[in-house]
Formats: structure tokens, C-alpha cells, sequence
């Protein structure tokens, strides 16, 4: 094995690699992905078998310990991260501080990076049991500021965590019922949303994830790294995909102004939002199963004949059988079908980036444990090519 880093330290050389196209930053034993055939494995297991048989909890253990848990570790596994489901009291008096009509991502990451405010243990990130702890608490509590998000956005009373409830469960209610009030959960969107978080969870070196990582390489503090990784999640080329790809179908509106719109595309006028993938040149494993639940979804909330889904149907059919898309290998990505799907659910567009970010999260954490387990973890310092003035000589104001 040649130690890339000493080889290139002697000789005084670097490369240059805009946007780390051909880059690895890490080794992981987290995830894999052959972008050319379209898989993607957590810790071995396929992605379609995961979001079929598994929940979202099991996952989020396999990808914090590598392996599935046996019935009693799943058992220990919920009940450690119900236990930590609540937010301090003094969160309601911070989320007050936001404007009214905040959106809802700006508020996670003001509130993710103020759990630091709250755990000063977690600063110790040498020590294991405090990683550990950190990940519990992030898993535990992103359903509870994102759902505290939602209802601030939308003017309503918070609706605290109930822990006799399943992750999706208990985040649906806490979104969709208001205090006091009987909530039946409907099993066919819960599993939807279940099943929507499982294919969130982790995407290797993604730029979020990277984010992560990079923060994290400093010796920050867990919540303040994941805070770098909503934010990165954030823009519309990443996790804000999903909300642009509803807007997109929304511009488009009906079936006949397809042609139009792509002919747009192809001028370069615009993007195809949720199109497209740095690393698969093939279907995107997650699309295929959100496409299935979008349809779920839709049947069962009566929305079959929405009209975006017949936009949505008809514009990746033509999109792959047009030399354009074929020729740069455009694929639908997970983005595609995933705002149909939670505009069904009941989510409004600004909500979207949100739910990724609550999914990710098991994400971000297992790779940033993962780092400062690696023993050649170095904080993360890129080089640059420097174009700018020579040296010169300072100007005093009136010369200039
Ligand atoms: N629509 C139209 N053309 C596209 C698209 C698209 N969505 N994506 C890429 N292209 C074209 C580019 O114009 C370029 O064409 P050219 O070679 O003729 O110049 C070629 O495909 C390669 O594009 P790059 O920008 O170099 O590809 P890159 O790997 O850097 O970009 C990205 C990947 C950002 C995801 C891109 O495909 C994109 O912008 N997609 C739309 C946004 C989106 O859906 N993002 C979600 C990604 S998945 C996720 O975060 C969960």
C-alpha cells in the first residue's frame, strides 16, 4: 500500500480536482456504490431489500454498528433512543427567537448546532461513550426540532414525542396532530415515511456528509458538525432537490408543455431537477423504490390521478428515450418522485430538505464516528492553486 500522502509531501506536489470528482477523502466500510450498475449496499445489504423488510431504526443501528441487531439489541436500540426523544424546556423560549415565517431549514440549523448549548459533554469527542451518546441523542431528537419546525412555520402548538410510537409514527403525529388530540396513524403512510427515511440514510461521500466530516476533522463538537451538514444539505443541487422538483413540475403543470420545458433544458436555460447524479450513470437504486411508494402514497390518500404524477410519469419517460439525457447518462434521481410523495403525505414544499435532513442524520453521525475512529483521520486541509496578485507593495489610501 503506498501511503499517498508521505509520497506526495516529499515531492512537493498536490492535485488539482475541482469539485473532488476523482478525489477519495476517506476510507469507510459504511457504504457502497457502483454508480454505473445503479447499487447502492449499507454495510453489504442492498438498498431495495432494506427499504422492503427492514425499518428505519434497524438501519440506523446497521449503519452506527455494522451489523443488523438481533431482537433483543433492537429492543435495547428503540428504547435508548425514545428515551431521549424530548428537548430541553428552554428549546420552545429559543425557537420564539425566529421570525414567524422562517423556513423551517433555517431554524434546524440554528437549532441542531444549539444542542452543543445544551450537552458541553459533548465536546469530548475522544471519548466513545460520549460519541455514542451524541449519535443517540441526534437520531432521538431530529424528528422532535424538525416536527417543532414545522409547527412554528405553520403558526401551530408543538405536539411533544410519544415513545409508545414507531419513529415514523410518532414524527407524523407530532406533525400532523394537535395537542390533546386522538391520532390514529394510517399504516400505509407511516411505512411510507419509514421506508422515505431508510433511503435518506446514508449516501457515502455526498457534499453534506463530506461537510461533516471536514468539521468534524477539527475535534468540533457532534451537534455543531451535523448543523455544517444541514446547511450544505440545504442548497438546491444537494438535499434541496426535492422541493425544486415539485416546483419544476408544478411550472410545467400539464402533460402538453413537456416538450417546451425540455427544449429549455436542452438550451441550458435550466436544469431538469431531479435528474442527474455525480456518481450514478445509471438508475438511481433509491428512485425506483420511491417511485413505488410515491404510487402507495397516492392510492392511498385518493390522489392517483394527481396531475403533477402524470407530468412527472410522462417527463421521465421522454427524458429517457432522448439522446440528450441518454448521451450524459441523466437519470431520475431519489429527488424525483420524493416531493410528490410528501406533498401527499400532507408536507408542504418548504418541509422537504427537512425530512432529508432528519433521515441523514444517522448518515452524517455514523461517518463522523467512523472518522475519529480512523486512525489516519488528519483534519481535513484542501490546497488550492493560487491565481491571484503577486506580491506587492501596500498602497497608501490617497494614491490610490
Ligand atoms: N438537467 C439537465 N442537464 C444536466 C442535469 C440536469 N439535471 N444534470 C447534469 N446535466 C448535464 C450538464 O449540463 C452537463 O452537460 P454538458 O456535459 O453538455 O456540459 C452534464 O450533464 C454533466 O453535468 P455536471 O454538472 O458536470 O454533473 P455533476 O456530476 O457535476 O452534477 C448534479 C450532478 C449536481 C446532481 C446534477 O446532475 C444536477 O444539477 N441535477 C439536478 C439537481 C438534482 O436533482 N440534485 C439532486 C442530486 S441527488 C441528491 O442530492 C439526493
Amino acid at each position: 500500500v503506498v501511503d499517498i500522502r508521505k509520497l506526495y509531501a516529499e515531492a512537493d506536489v498536490f492535485t488539482y480536482d475541482p469539485g473532488f470528482t476523482s478525489t477519495a477523502s476517506c476510507e469507510s466500510k459504511i457504504t457502497f456504490i457502483d454508480g454505473d450498475a445503479g447499487i447502492l449496499l449499507h454495510r453489504g445489504y442492498p438498498i431495495d431489500q432494506l427499504a422492503e423488510k427492514s425499518s428505519f431504526l434497524e438501519v440506523c443501528y446497521l449503519l452506527l454498528h455494522g451489523e443488523l441487531p438481533n431482537a433483543a439489541e433492537a429492543e435495547e436500540f428503540e428504547k435508548t433512543i425514545t428515551y431521549h426523544t424530548m428537548l430541553h424546556e428552554q428549546f420552545d423560549r429559543f425557537f420564539q427567537g425566529f421570525r414567524r415565517d422562517a423556513h423551517p431549514m433555517a431554524i434546524m440549523v440554528g437549532a441542531v448546532g444549539a444542542l452543543s448549548a445544551f450537552y458541553h459533554d459533548s465536546t469530548n469527542v475522544e471519548d466513545p461513550e460520549q460519541r455514542m451518546i451524541s449519535s443517540h441523542r441526534l437520531i432521538a431528537k431530529m424528528p422532535t426540532i424538525a416536527a417543532r419546525a414545522f409547527k412554528y412555520f405553520r403558526g401551530q402548538p408543538f405536539v411533544h414525542p410519544r415513545n409508545d410510537l414507531s419513529y415514523a409514527e410518532n414524527f407524523l403525529r407530532m406533525c400532523f396532530s394537535v395537542p390533546a388530540e386522538d391520532w390514529v396513524p394510517n399504516p400505509v403512510l407511516t411505512r411510507a415515511m419509514d421506508r422515505i427515511f431508510i433511503l435518506h440514510a446514508d449516501h457515502e461521500q455526498n457534499a453534506s456528509t463530506s461537510t461533516v466530516r471536514l468539521a468534524g476533522s477539527s475535534g468540533a463538537n457532534p451537534f455543531a458538525c451535523i448543523a455544517a451538514g444541514i446547511a450544505c444539505l440545504w442548497g438546491p443541487s444537494h438535499g434541496g432537490a426535492n422541493e425544486e422538483a415539485l416546483n419544476m413540475l408544478k411550472e410545467i403543470g400539464t402533460v402538453d408543455r413537456i416538450p417546451e420545458y425540455v427544449q429549455g433544458v436542452k438550451d441550458r436555460r435550466y436544469r431538469l431537477m431531479g435528474f442527474g447524479h455525480r456518481v450514478y450513470k445509471n438508475y438511481d437504486p433509491r428512485a425506483t423504490v420511491m417511485q413505488k411508494t410515491c404510487h402507495e402514497v397516492l392510492a392511498e390518500v385518493g390522489h392517483s390521478d394527481d396531475p403533477l404524477l402524470k407530468v412527472a410519469m410522462e417527463l421521465e419517460k421522454i427524458a429517457l428515450s432522448d439522446p440528450y439525457f441518454i448521451e450524459r447518462k441523466l437519470y431520475p434521481n431519489v429527488d424525483f418522485y420524493s416531493g410528490i410523495t410528501l406533498r401527499a403525505l400532507g408536507f408542504p414544499a418548504e418541509m422537504f430538505t427537512v425530512l432529508f435532513a432528519v433521515a441523514r442524520t444517522v448518515g452524517w453521525i455514523a461517518q463522523w464516528k467512523e472518522m475519529i475512529e480512523d486512525p489516519l483521520q488528519k483534519i481535513g486541509r484542501p490546497r488550492q492553486i493560487y491565481t491571484g496578485a503577486p506580491k506587492r507593495d501596500y498602497t497608501a489610501i490617497s494614491k490610490r
